[in-house]
């Protein structure tokens, strides 16, 4: 099969296509013909430096969501599933590839009307911001600042903050404001320009995926009864804000978000559906060929992307 290989820790080029053998469905699995593999911020940084939660030695194939169509089963699976669309994690590797082995109970349906390259794009990316907008439940009427909301999980949140009743202030670099405020943000800022925290609150949410200097700026925004969920660090540091400093200003930190596999199933599969009903827009906005997965790193490194970016594999 194709596939992707990381060979060592480095800049895009260290991404290299080439070949693996046809891995098997072994008894419980599933193989998936793969359509679409999705790229995670997070991946940048572990191909750059090893930083992340994936294991395993190198070489190896990187990325953890596919989706396609399911074409054998192994022991024990019901045969049933074969033609049938899904998506599903990869275990933290081996994503990057024409073919999945994957434990059936993984898969997640792709609802009818649904296209296979949006469901892509939500199945880690929605769950992630369906746990967080649970984690801070913006009620109707509060103020949601959203960091990188023209990003892969930004994009999502400001439609989930908006639907749940919240005014949105849509944070985002130059060039993405459009974007922002079509997805109905109230307010679309640049944080890229100096004194832009001014315009942005006060706030009682903050959704933070940049961290450093912009999650303490938008963490002075947040009023008594507050909320801010760190969750990345798309700017290369965590967010410094202690639990001292919130404790002592009325607002209750969180950090990360996740829970238990068949939990995030779950979150992806209601994603999927939200977006199959109309009420959720995953935007894809780019598309690269698996070979290309270096250039797809470098574009996402370089901030020229907006929402989710994809490798059309088939
Ligand atoms: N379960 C979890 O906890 C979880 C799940 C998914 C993602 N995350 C984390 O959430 C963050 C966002 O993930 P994502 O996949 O949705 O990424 P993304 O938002 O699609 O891309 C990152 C965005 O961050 C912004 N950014 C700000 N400073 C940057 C810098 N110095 N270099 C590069 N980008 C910068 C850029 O948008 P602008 O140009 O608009 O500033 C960029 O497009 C990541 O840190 C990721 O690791 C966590």
């Amino acid at each position: 099969m194709r596939v992707v290989w990381l060979t060592r820790f480095g800049d895009p080029s260290v991404l290299t296509p080439g070949e693996a053998p046809d891995p098997v469905p072994g008894p419980g699995q599933a193989l998936v013909e793969v359509a679409f593999a999705n790229i995670t911020f997070i991946e940048t940084m572990f191909r750059a430096t090893g930083f992340g939660p994936f294991q395993g030695a190198l070489p190896m194939v990187p990325g953890n969501g596919v989706g396609g169509v399911v074409t054998a089963v192994g022991a024990g699976v019901d045969p049933a599933l074969v033609g049938t669309r899904v998506v599903t994690s990869t275990g933290g590797s081996g994503g990057y590839a024409s073919q999945v082995a994957v434990d059936a109970t993984a898969l997640v349906p792709v609802p009818d009307g649904l296209g296979l390259a949006d469901a892509v794009a939500l199945l880690a990316d929605g769950r992630t911001a369906l746990l967080l907008l649970r984690a801070a439940a913006p009620g109707p009427g509060e103020r949601v600042l959203v960091e990188a909301a023209a990003g892969g999980v930004g994009t999502l949140l400001v439609q989930l903050a908006k639907a749940a009743g919240a005014t949105v202030v849509g944070a985002a670099g130059p060039g993405k404001l459009d974007l922002v405020r079509d997805l109905g943000a109230d307010r679309p800022v640049d944080y890229t320009v100096a004194g832009w925290a001014a315009t942005a609150g006060p706030v009682d949410v903050v959704f933070d995926g940049v961290g450093g200097a912009v999650a303490r700026q938008a963490f002075d925004l947040l009023e008594r009864g507050g909320r801010m969920v760190s969750y990345g660090l798309s700017s290369g540091a965590w967010s410094d804000v202690t639990d001292d400093e919130a404790a002592a200003r009325g607002v209750t930190l969180l950090r990360g978000v996740t829970g238990p596999p068949e939990e995030l199933r779950a979150l992806t599969a209601e994603a999927l559906a939200r977006a199959a009903a109309g009420e959720l827009r995953p935007v894809i906005g780019q598309r690269f060929p698996l070979e290309a997965a270096a250039d797809a790193h470098a574009a996402i490194e370089a901030r020229s992307t907006v929402g989710k970016t994809l490798l059309v594999v088939a």
